[in-house]
This record gives C-alpha cells, structure tokens and sequence, in this order.
C-alpha cells in the first residue's frame, strides 16, 4: 500500500498537527540571484573526457558542442566547464599558462565562442572555472616573476626574500625554493608547479618586508588583471564562473609562543569577492558566481551566489564510500546512502543546518552529486543507491550540480588506473571517459585506445547513453525525471524551505518536507537494504497525499496524535506530496 492509495481513508479529514521538531511555514526568502539562477539545475563537464570529435583521444569544444542536445535533454539549465585554457596540465588544466586563450587541444577561443552561443540558443546558461588563487608556473607573469631583475611582476606572487632563511612554518602554504634566479623561496597553493598569486597579508610581519599589505600597489594591479581576465570570458559569453579555492586569496600570519603560522584570511578574502560582485552587478548583472569555499556561511555573505558543501566533515559520510582518505587507508565511516545501513545522517544534518540557517535567503547551497575531485558516486553501488542519491541531491535545497556521467551511473575506475595529469587516485578513476554507446571506446573517441586520455571503463556491461534511451527505467531517464520534478513542485525550488521531520542518529529512514506557502512536499529516503519504520508528526493540514516519485511503502495515521507512522521497504523512497 502506498501514500496514494490509503489516501482516500484521510481524504474527509483535515488534520493540523504540530510537529515537535520544526514547524513547517512555507515561507521563504529567495536569495538575490540573476533570475535565470533562482532555479537552476547544473551539469558538469569535463573537456578532456566528455566527447572527442578529432579523434586524437582527447576531448574537445567540438565535441561538446556535439553533445549540447543530450545535456540539454536532462532538463539542466546550466553548464559549468571544468578548465580549458592553456596549460602544461600538471593538474589537469588548473594549473594556468595563459588565462587568455583556449588549449589548442581543446580548439579555440572561436569555439568557446560558439559553444557558448550553442548553449545559449538552447536555453541554457553557461559558467567557466576562474582559477585565481594561483596560476601556472609557466605563466609569464611567473616567469618574470622569477627574475632577478625587480620588474612589474616580481610582487604579483608571494617571494622571501632571501633563499637561505626559510619562512615562519607554514600551516596552510608552503614555500619552494631554488626555483629561477631570483633570491627568495616562493609559496604554492597546491602543487608545486602552482605558484600562489599574491593577495597579500592582512597583518604583514614589520620584520619579514616580503610580506605585502593587502592594499599594496602591486597587489591590487595584479586584482585589476584578474577582473580583466573575467571581462574577457564575459564578453565572450559565459553568464559567470565558479571560484578555485575560493576562500585561500589573502593571507595572514598568527604567532603560538615563538612560532609564526600563516593561513588564509576569510574576512579580507570576502572583500575582494565582493568587489568582483559589484563588477558583475555593474557590468554584468546576469552574472552569476560559485565558489568552491566549503565555507557558505563566508563565502555567501554578499560575495557569492553558491558555495558548495563539499570539503566538510559530514560530506564525505554522506556520499563517498570510499573516499580519498579511505584509499589512502584512513576510514571515514559509512556513507549513509550505503546498503549496509551503517551511516548516521545526524552528522551532515548538524553541519548543514547551521550552514543553512545562517544562509537563507542570502544565497544557495550546493551538495555536488559527485565532481572531478571525489570518487565517483557510483563507487561498488548500484543504479538503485544512486537513484535515492539523486532523490535526496534533486529535492534538496540549493543549486544542484551533476557530474557528467552520473546521470549514467558510471562507475569509479580501480586504484590501480593510471595517474594523469596531477588527478592522483581517486580523481583519475572518476575522471575517465563519457560512455556514449556500446562498442569502440564507448563512442568517446575514434583514437585508437592506447591514445585516450584515460581508458574507457573495460566492464562488459558499463554503462551507455544509447542503451539507456531506450529503457524508461534506466537511471538516465529517472535522472531526467527527478530534475523535472524538482522543476515542476513549486516546493521543490532551490529556494524552498527545507525542514527536517526524521532523522535520528544511526537510524533510517531520513524524513524532511520542503515548502513553498501551501505546496508541501516530504520527501522519505531509506538507502540502507533492510526495512525501516518511523512515526513523525507534521504540522500542516492535508487532506490526501499523492506519491510523485519513488517507490511504494505503508503509511497509518493516529488520529487522536495525529502522528504518522511509515514503513518503507529496504532500498527505497518516496517523494510525496500533501494535498
Ligand atoms: C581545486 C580543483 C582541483 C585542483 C585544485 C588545485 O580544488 O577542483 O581539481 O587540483 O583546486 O588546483
């Protein structure tokens, strides 16, 4: 028996109930976003492995322009490209030679032109990867930087100055030396190839003269050629662009007994991203900005439109099974969308709620259904634990982001695939060619296999686009609809409330109602193989209740406490609406 068909059995009664936990109002702030965002489902592409169109084993703008139906076909409204500028791909692109010119083995700048004109012409917006908390290091300003001689780049990243005398110990940077002539040890963001751009200290040490103020000429000339640098692509036609490690621009330093450790500094770091949101309100006003911050209640605060919930304690629990740190041998405890049923979703909801609530209304945030720096979701799941994933990722609040090939359910590639371009395991695995049809190279590439980027998964029944058109049950075609649906339900909005009803730690199932004035949707997820049960009160009035996606389970009403209790089979959900 489903939600549906006990319905007629409430049909005659309307129940006010108050719920004990939270009280479910319908209302809602929508946050100040360019109007085409306010409701916005992304995709995610990766160029070098969404679609080959030379045949040289890696993809391309051409290719992607190929495949702008199908994107479109999802029901997305936007597209967000991971980096195509010129680059010796140490780190796959992040790491940049010229911020001005598409890699030649992607096309050129003509094609990004055109791609985004293509994107456009089918209704659907288009952001790109505004990389500015490091560049290159064979980027020219790095390279004049290093020089010896003091010229107008020598202060637009962060030197010592003197090589011999290392720099206090560092906490979130740290400094390589021997690089050029030029006397000092310079700090990286990330590899060593990816020379910090200097944004400056905001408590620079009297005694270390290296360290720059953060309203230095020279630092704030470099500000200018990096908003120089998102005209450019805004002119070109991208709608907005999503930050690289958002939150790590200027630096600080803080002293513990005699030692001096640097880190970033959020405050001074906002300040500069509201400067590049008043740019776009200016010159831009349908621009739109996503950071990769991990930090909502920083990065929201009148800088960006969305941070994404991604580098924080409860996201690992919540999707990966095996994430970076568990391949590296460290556990991070049980995904709750695991079969086995041994997550506890009390340890997300904690650190999400508070994001939540001191966001709301000021901005969006995401929960990526996987990325280029995780583990894919379809890591040893199947097609059923990623359909309740993608339940729970297209009814919660916040701007959703879909990886390339999860809506497929490509699978995490072993440990043992081959490292490229700085995406160390698990990243490669998750980074692996597009699977179009059956047969050659899944239909990413002509090249012969040994040229691609990164083989194509070897599994005899790996996932295709092709095949799973033709199924109406395939996850592709249940993708398709749960982003429909979450486009249809007024309640379903990004900005929608959001309360949770059940979610009790260790336990199953997870319960929340998402509202938008009288439009209640609840929304019941139980992942885990075993049955579950809950008993939970709602506090607005329904007559009947209508299951608009998902599967069926029991539902029965106590009259006298109004409380509803559900039965959900193993492996299930249900999105239901209150009518
Ligand atoms: C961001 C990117 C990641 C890259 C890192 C350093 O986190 O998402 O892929 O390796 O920045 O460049």
């Amino acid at each position: 028996m489903n939600l549906k068909s006990i319905a007629a059995g409430f049909s005659a009664i309307i129940l006010s109930i108050t719920a004990s936990a939270q009280v479910i109002t319908g209302e809602y702030d929508i946050p100040k976003v360019p109007e085409w965002a306010k409701n916005a489902v992304f995709y995610q592409i990766y160029p070098q492995t969404f679609c080959d169109s030379d045949g040289d084993g890696i993809g391309d703008i051409k290719g992607i322009i190929s495949k702008l139906d199908y994107v479109k076909s999802l029901g997305v409204d936007a597209i967000w490209f991971n980096p195509f500028f010129d680059s010796p791909f140490q780190d796959a692109g992040y790491d940049i030679r010229d911020y001005y010119k598409i890699a030649p083995r992607y096309g050129t700048n003509e094609d990004a032109r055109q791609l985004f004109a293509e994107a456009h012409k089918r209704g659907m917006h288009v952001i790109f990867d505004y990389v500015v908390s490091y560049t290159s290091m064979e980027h020219p300003w790095f390279q004049a930087s290093a020089q010896q001689e003091k010229n107008k780049y020598s202060n637009y990243y962060i030197w010592t100055d003197n090589i011999w005398v290392d720099p206090p110990r560092e906490f979130a940077a740290s400094f390589i030396k021997g690089y050029g002539m030029r006397n000092g040890q310079y700090m990286r963001n990330f590899y060593y190839c990816q020379p910090a751009l200097n944004f400056g200290f905001t408590n620079p040490d009297p005694r270390q003269k290296w360290q720059l103020p953060v309203d230095h000429p020279d630092v704030l000339a470099m500000r200018e050629d990096l908003k120089d640098v998102l005209r450019f692509w805004m002119d070109m036609g991208a709608d907005g662009f999503r930050a690289d490690m958002a939150g790590a621009l200027c630096k600080t330093t803080r002293t513990f007994g005699n030692e001096q450790f640097f880190n970033t500094n959020e405050n001074a770091t906002k300040l500069f991203w509201r400067e590049i949101r008043r740019l776009l309100e200016a010159e831009y006003p349908d621009g739109f900005m996503v950071a990769e911050w991990s930090g909502p209640s920083e990065a929201l605060d009148d800088c960006f439109h969305v941070d994404f919930f991604h580098w924080f304690n409860g996201y690992n629990d919540l999707f990966q099974k095996e994430s970076w740190r568990i391949l590296n041998g460290v556990s991070e405890g049980h995904s709750f969308f695991d079969a086995e049923g041994l997550g506890n979703i009390t340890d997300f909801l904690a650190s999400y709620m508070a994001q939540y609530e001191q966001t709301k209304g000021k901005g969006y945030i995401s929960l990526p259904l996987g990325n280029h720096d995780n583990a894919r979701l379809g890591n040893k799941r199947t097609d059923k634990d990623l359909e309740i994933i993608y339940a729970f990722g297209f009814t919660m609040p916040g701007v959703p982001f879909i990886y390339y090939g999860n809506e497929i359910g490509m699978k995490q590639l072993p440990t043992s695939w081959p490292q490229v371009e700085g995406a160390y395991q698990p990243r490669n695995g998750a980074r692996t060619p597009m699977q179009w049809t059956p047969g050659k190279n899944l239909g990413f590439s002509t090249a012969d296999p040994s040229k691609l980027y990164l083989p194509v998964d070897p599994a005899p029944d790996a996932p295709n686009v092709a095949d799973q058109e033709n199924n109406p049950n395939s996850l592709l075609n249940r993708t398709r609809a749960l982003i429909a649906l979450r486009h249809s339900e007024p309640a379903l909005a990004n900005y929608a409330e959001f309360v949770p009803i059940y979610a009790e730690k260790n336990a199953y199932p997870f319960v929340y109602a998402r509202a938008a004035g009288k439009d209640v949707v609840l929304v019941m997820l139980n992942p885990r193989a075993e049955a579950s049960q809950a008993t939970f009160n709602v506090n607005v009035p329904f007559k009947k209740t209508k299951l608009l996606a998902g599967d069926k389970f029991d539902v029965k009403r106590d009259k006298k406490t109004g409380n509803v209790t559900i039965d959900m089979p193993g492996q299930s959900y249900a999105i239901v609406k209150l009518l």
